[in-house]
């Protein structure tokens, strides 16, 4: 007899006995759980019939059971840890394990959670819904699957998360911000709160509950791809920005207060040191033995995780890097002793897209070694029910612990009651309220200020007593050159529509030659070069040369790779023939729009005013406001900027005379430096 069986047949000879106490006869038992017993053929038959009331007794108990725990899990008058008892109370070891699992939204069906009430689902960068990337596409398809959850045995809502990292970046038409090193360069942890408010807007308005934001990275060596989703090379400047963002955009949650307003969930990641990495190498290894990497943990870098902490944050991503050759995923010192017990982050750990995969053994080992070293939800895009199976067999065999899991749950589960999911109307009239106001004029004025803020002028010569910017509003013939001034795809850089991004015209936004012409039109000509020989007989040049957009992996470089595209080498070149053979003396401003310091040294000379836009976003006119209208630079540099790339991976002992532009440089109109706070 299997052990169940032994169990099943025990419960009914014990649940007969209380059957019949209760009704006044008396039955011996002195069966013991271990004991097996025997019984003949027509005692077994009538038994069996026995064992199937007793079953149906057992669905009726169960029933009765769930019917009292959703009346606390259901209702907001419980506290969220009554409700989170009240449920893990009556979940079985499946749906315990469905609930710790997220899948890409192309890889789940409605039928899949209504079959297994996975806890999350999320679009991985650029998975649109199959139907098109609109807005109400996606608001359709977010709320058919959230719609599922709630015809399953517990009605748990479901968690879509979405990598809303510069506004609500999949969804054509959203408004886009500037990238992070942008923000960082703003330094303003007031504009992050207002950014953050209408994110969390545009999210929630296609139903979306949950964003992969902020990234807390502090990128030491731009050769890393991800180098312009960091804020700044200096902790203290993550930690003093992300801290607003994490409170605004999730509406300023606490332990006791659930989530107001417009919000979402917010998730601090990469967990931990993605910006140390040998070569910039992204997902690469952090050089560093455990005990120098803990110093390097005390000399600040948790600073930005312990600021989020404070902002309540919800959930936190671990880092596909390594520390000394151990994957941070599979980290239980990083992931449990440092972060769960030493900073007391009592949210979800969601591992990283099909991070887990990376680390050591088999899958069964990847599974229980991440389980148990504190990742509570798996991004298993593709695999994500046989991870809910594995962990139903790693609990079985006892390597997860029921507490461990229950643990895992819980967290999971907090998550989802302390952002109202249970409580929340699918497809509200509210919800449509934000749709209609998806990627509206007044969303996008407060992405045209943090393009202003974010802008650093780095050069502006003076000449006949004025400086170059003051002289620019005088020009009456403006050439604008390169592609870069008329490509939305290449101002947004990657995370937008597209995982890695693309040039071109690829959402609604206004490039930055339309936001020059926008604001000089009543009193200049506007004409636009793109390559080749160039028309330079304008009294201002303004060169728009950069990167094209890339993401992660995709954006690692070499040294000899950190520079502006080729069409835009051979540009800058052209205009220096064209302007010699012209014999014109034109003022001439350069425009870098990229993702981190790239090599301009050569071109810094030929210009009279340099300006470091990064990747704006979408509201390109910002740049025209500062440029040409009255608002000012106050943008400084978060990173520091050296000469010669070669030597970027020992940028930080390099002497001042490598260093092109140092950490917090900026300048103003007038030609002042700027103090970075
Ligand atoms: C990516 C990124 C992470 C993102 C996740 C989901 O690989 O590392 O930042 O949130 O997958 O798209």
């Amino acid at each position: 007899m299997k052990n169940n069986k032994v169990f099943k047949f025990t419960g009914l000879i014990l649940s007969m006995a209380l059957l019949f106490s209760a009704c006044g006869s008396q039955i011996e038992t002195s069966v013991s759980p271990q004991a097996s017993v025997s019984v003949s053929q027509s005692e077994s038959e009538s038994l069996s019939d026995v064992t199937s009331v007793s079953e149906d007794d057992q669905k009726e108990q169960d029933e009765a059971l769930l019917i009292e725990a959703k009346k606390i899990y259901q209702s907001a008058d419980h506290s969220v840890q009554e409700r989170i008892d009240a449920l893990l109370s009556v979940m079985t070891l499946e749906e315990k394990a469905y609930q710790c699992v997220q899948g890409e939204q192309a890889n789940v069906t409605v039928d899949d959670v209504k079959r297994t009430g996975i806890g999350s689902v999320l679009s991985g960068g650029g998975s649109a819904p199959s139907t098109g990337n609109n807005p109400e596409n996606w608001q359709e398809r977010v709320n058919e699957l959230k719609a599922a959850a709630l015809e399953t045995r517990l009605e748990i809502p479901l968690l879509y998360g979405i990598d809303a990292v510069h506004g609500n970046n999949n969804i054509y038409g959203a408004t886009v911000f500037p990238h992070n090193i942008g923000l960082g360069a703003a330094n303003d942890p007031e504009l992050m709160e207002e950014i953050a408010k209408v994110v969390a807007r545009e999210v929630r308005a296609v139903g979306v509950q949950y964003s992969f934001a902020p990234c807390l990275a502090n990128p030491q060596n731009e050769r890393w791809g991800r180098t312009y989703e960091g804020f700044s090379e200096k902790a203290s400047d993550v930690a003093k920005l992300a801290g607003p963002f994490v409170a605004a955009l999730q509406g300023y949650v606490t332990d006791d207060e659930y989530m107001q307003g417009d919000a979402i969930i917010a998730c601090a990641k990469h967990f931990i040191g993605e910006g140390y990495t040998e070569d910039g190498i992204n997902q690469g290894d952090v050089k560093m033995t455990p005990a120098e990497f803990d110093k390097l943990l005390s000399m600040g870098i948790l600073d930005p995780y312990r600021a989020c902490i404070d902002s309540n944050v919800l959930t936190l991503m671990p880092s596909y890097n390594s520390i000394d050759g151990l994957k941070c995923h599979e980290n239980r010192h990083l992931l449990t002793e440092v972060l769960k017990e030493q900073l007391g982050f009592k949210g979800m750990v969601i591992s990283d897209y099909n991070a887990i995969q990376q680390c050591k053994g088999t899958y069964n080992d990847q599974v229980a070694n991440c389980f148990n070293a504190g990742v509570d939800m798996f991004m298993e895009a593709q695999n994500w029910d046989v991870c809910a199976k594995t962990i139903v067999n790693l609990v079985k065999e006892g390597k997860i612990t029921e507490e461990r899991l229950n643990d895992a749950v819980s967290r999971i589960l907090r998550v989802k009651f302390m952002s109202n999911m249970f409580d929340e109307e699918i497809n509200s009239a509210h919800e449509n309220e934000l749709l209609s106001e998806f990627g509206s004029a007044e969303n996008r004025e407060v992405a045209r200020r943090a393009v202003r803020e974010s802008l650093v002028l780095l050069k502006n010569d003076k000449i006949k007593g004025k400086t170059t910017l003051e002289r620019m509003k005088d020009a009456t013939n403006i050439i604008v050159c390169g592609s870069g001034a008329f490509d939305l795809g290449r101002q947004c850089g990657g995370w937008t529509i597209f995982w890695e991004g693309k040039a071109g015209n690829i959402t609604q936004g206004t490039p930055v030659i339309q936001g020059i012409y926008d604001e000089v039109k009543d009193h200049a000509k506007v004409s636009h070069n793109v390559n080749g020989k160039v028309d330079v007989s304008g009294d201002l040049i303004v060169t728009v040369i950069g990167e094209n957009p890339y993401s992660e992996t995709g954006g690692d470089r070499l040294p000899s790779g950190l520079k502006p595209i080729s069409a835009d080498v051979k540009l800058l070149d052209a205009i220096e023939e064209s302007i010699a053979e012209n014999g014109n003396d034109p003022l001439k401003v350069l425009i870098v729009l990229a993702g981190r310091p790239i090599d301009i040294t050569d071109y810094v000379d030929r210009y009279d005013a340099v300006v470091m836009a990064f990747l704006p976003g979408t509201e390109g006119e910002g740049i025209a406001d500062v440029l040409f209208g009255d608002y000012d630079f106050t943008g400084t540099l978060p990173m520091t900027w050296i000469k010669d790339q070669e030597k970027v991976n020992d940028k930080f002992s390099l002497p001042e005379s490598e260093i092109l532009f140092p950490y917090g440089f900026g300048l103003n109109k007038a030609g002042k430096k700027l103090t970075r706070e």
